[in-house]
């Protein structure tokens, strides 16, 4: 699975230093972002994953350390990171710990499936998708920097996402 186009376009939005990728799977931009010369922290419970994506990383010399965590008990550093990324998954309850986790100036980079995709039939849970236009309230009072939302192509499917980069205040 090739990284979100809208990930990549906003990495640079944000002041040099530390990232973050919540829930980042096999890595795919935790690696994308370290090739961009920044730090990563990539956190997510599946062990397989966070096996995978340390490999790739010690075998590529990237600077990612991964952490095999559940982030419903695995409390966020407040004012870390200058990016953070949280993208294919949703708990509603932790997105304030990503806005209290980012530095000052400091940029979330949020993208996931909307309502309009379970007709797709992945995912299935309500739960586990935006409502429209629900990702700006959910992030702030962080400062829209991009909003996108409606279907997109992605690695040859359609998908139907809202993205979002949003800024932390400077002070
Ligand atoms: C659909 S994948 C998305 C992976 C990655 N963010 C991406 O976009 O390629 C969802 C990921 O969330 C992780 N995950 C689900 N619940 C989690 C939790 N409570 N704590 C940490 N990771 C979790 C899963 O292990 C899985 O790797």
């Amino acid at each position: 699975v090739t990284p979100s186009p809208f990930v990549l376009a906003h990495v640079d939005d944000a002041p040099p230093g530390r990232a973050l990728d919540v829930a980042g799977g096999r890595g795919r931009h935790a690696l994308a972002i370290a090739r961009r010369g920044r730090p990563v922290e990539a956190i997510d419970r599946d062990p397989a994953a966070c096996r995978a994506l340390a490999d790739v990383a010690r075998a590529t010399g990237l600077r990612v350390a991964v952490v095999c965590a559940d982030l419903a008990c695995h409390p966020l550093p407040v004012g870390r990171y200058t990016l953070v990324v949280n993208t294919l998954y949703l708990d509603r309850v932790l997105v304030p710990a990503l806005v209290r986790a980012l530095a000052p100036g400091g940029v979330l980079v949020f993208e996931t499936f909307t309502r309009a995709q379970l007709a797709t039939g992945h995912p299935r849970n309500p739960a586990f998708v935006l409502e429209p236009g629900e990702l700006p309230r959910l992030v702030a009072p962080l400062r829209t920097l991009a909003y996108q939302e409606g279907p997109v192509e992605r690695d040859g499917r359609t998908v139907h996402l809202a993205s979002i980069a949003a800024r932390a205040p400077v002070a």
